[in-house]
């Protein structure tokens, strides 16, 4: 696995550590909308880069919300492939992790009739060439394999401050790739606001401050491309593909990102299972190879996940439980999309 370390600060990490020091001393004044796509199950690079984070901020006390975002997973290809199925896995991700359905509200957005119909106005408030603009629009459709690029495409950011505004999340915990779409979302605030009087807050990203991990092939780490290991992966899956791991032929264990990314991805993860000093932990295997670095990871993953995929396995004696639990977010997430929906429709002046 590779490590991105050591960037520069950029204006939004510099935003994002200002917002750390603002949930620190008043959590309370935060509402948190993420949320993932119901594509496959959520792994490692997920736990460290935001999952983990998710439950942090529940934590810590603000309030939180977590989207799974049903119709948003057609946006690259046709038809939804086993989505109940997915559904359900993020579910058991979620709740294994830490998150307390009691504090957390979890819903899928295709369950939220008022959250979807808040497109309709928000499309009016952005342009065709705006919406052609969007950089991680403009890069999905590059690598997408769909012989045709649908509307949905380029209208999902504007779907996706749906997603944020109909709770008037003003807290989104998002990496790098979303922050075009945080942007969208801050002008559909602003400009409803503009237009039709006040209702929306204009919310501010939060990056992780957790290194970015790449996959077990060095490429970026994908639910669909067999180089993550996946939050519920048994621990000889996990074994099995840290073993499989790229790395090189230095036999000296350093932690040095940018001349070894293999090497140094593993360390990375190692290190961040065992919340320790990467140099510390590459410099324990010293002349060990990547046979004893290996074994490293493999034993600090594992016993990192292991409570985690214990809960996992609890909860899912007892799908219907968890289904429940579903539906409640759900009712939770109407309830406040309907508020939100009316509060719209007045301010636009619409007949009731
Ligand atoms: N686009 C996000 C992803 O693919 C998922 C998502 C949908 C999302 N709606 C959101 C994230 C709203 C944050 C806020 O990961």
């Amino acid at each position: 696995m590779t490590a991105v370390t050591d960037q520069p600060m950029t204006p939004a990490a510099i935003r994002s550590a200002e917002l750390e020091r603002q949930i620190a001393v008043d959590p309370g004044r935060f509402r948190v909308l993420t949320g993932d796509r119901p594509t496959g199950a959520l792994h490692l690079g997920h736990y460290f880069g935001t999952l983990h984070n998710r439950v942090r901020l529940q934590d810590l006390g603000a309030e939180v919300f977590v989207l799974i975002a049903d119709y948003q997973v057609l946006t690259d290809r046709d038809v939804a492939e086993r989505l109940g199925a997915y559904v359900e896995g993020l579910l058991l991700d979620y709740l294994a992790i830490g998150v307390d359905p009691a504090r957390t509200t979890v819903f899928n957005h295709s369950a939220v009739p008022a959250l979807n119909q808040l497109l309709l106005p928000f499309l009016s408030l952005v342009s065709v060439a705006e919406l052609g603009r969007n950089p991680t629009v403009k890069d999905e459709i590059a690598h997408s394999r769909q012989a045709a690029v649908s509307g949905l495409m380029y209208t999902y950011p504007v779907h996706q401050a749906a997603d944020i505004l109909f709770c008037k999340g003003n807290l989104v915990p998002v990496g790098q790739d979303q922050l075009p779409h945080l942007e969208v979302t801050r002008t559909v605030a602003r400009r409803f606001n503009e237009r039709y009087g006040p209702v929306f807050p204009e919310p501010d990203a939060l990056l992780s401050a957790a290194p970015l991990l790449l996959g077990t092939d060095g490429t970026k780490m994908s639910k669909s491309r067999g180089n993550s290991v996946a939050l519920g992966a048994s621990e000889d899956e996990t074994a099995r593909l840290i073993k499989g791991a790229t790395t090189d032929a230095d036999r000296h264990i350093t932690y040095e990102p940018a001349t070894r990314p293999g090497v140094a991805g593993l360390v990375l993860l190692a290190a961040l299972c065992l919340d320790r000093d990467p140099h510390t932990v590459a410099e324990e295997i010293g002349d060990g190879g990547a046979a004893a670095l290996k074994r490293t990871v493999t034993d600090a993953v594992n016993a990192k996940m292991a409570p985690i995929r214990a809960r996992r396995a609890e909860y899912a004696q007892d799908m219907g439980q968890v289904r429940d639990i579903l539906r409640a977010g759900n009712e939770r997430a109407n309830a406040v999309a309907e508020a939100t929906l009316t509060e719209v429709r007045e301010a636009m002046g619409m007949f009731r």
